[in-house]
């Protein structure tokens, strides 16, 4: 797995960010078992709530390609230019779940070479699942 390559890929997405509401600028990229990579940035709205995160926009973008066996996704974030580690949110971790094993890598990033990497199970130890449904 090209870690680099993915995080390079998000911050290409950063700098599609539509957040003029918070200032803050969040882009990801969703690598798929095949190797190819999705793109998204977080998209705001006035309407608050029907903001969507930089991790959803990717993995929903990759589904709606046909794809749904991902490896990793790599996430950078800044506010007012300062970046920090951006972590997915618990609504992110959970979409994630739905598609993604618990061995799937969350790579959060201030730089190429600065980063840390989680396993889902990690940050989202107990989830909702299909068994609770189905
Ligand atoms: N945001 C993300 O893009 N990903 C997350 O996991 C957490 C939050 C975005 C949503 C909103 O545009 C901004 O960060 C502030 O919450």
């Amino acid at each position: 797995m090209d870690i680099n390559k993915l995080i390079t890929e998000a911050f290409e997405a950063q700098k599609n960010s539509y957040s003029p509401y918070s200032d803050c600028k969040v882009g990801a990229a969703i690598l798929c078992e095949d190797g190819s990579i999705f793109k998204g940035c977080n998209i705001e709205n006035s309407s608050f709530s029907v903001t969507n995160c930089a991790e959803r926009t990717a993995l929903f973008s990759a589904v709606a390609n046909g794809y749904s066996n991902f490896e990793a996704i790599a996430v950078v974030g800044s506010k007012e230019g300062n970046n920090d580690y951006f972590y997915p949110c618990g609504v992110c971790l959970q979409a994630l779940s739905e598609f993604c094993s618990d061995g799937f890598l969350v790579i959060v990033a201030k730089s190429n070479n600065d980063y840390k990497s989680y396993k889902l199970s990690e940050l989202l130890p107990y989830s909702f699942g299909r068994e609770n449904v189905l």
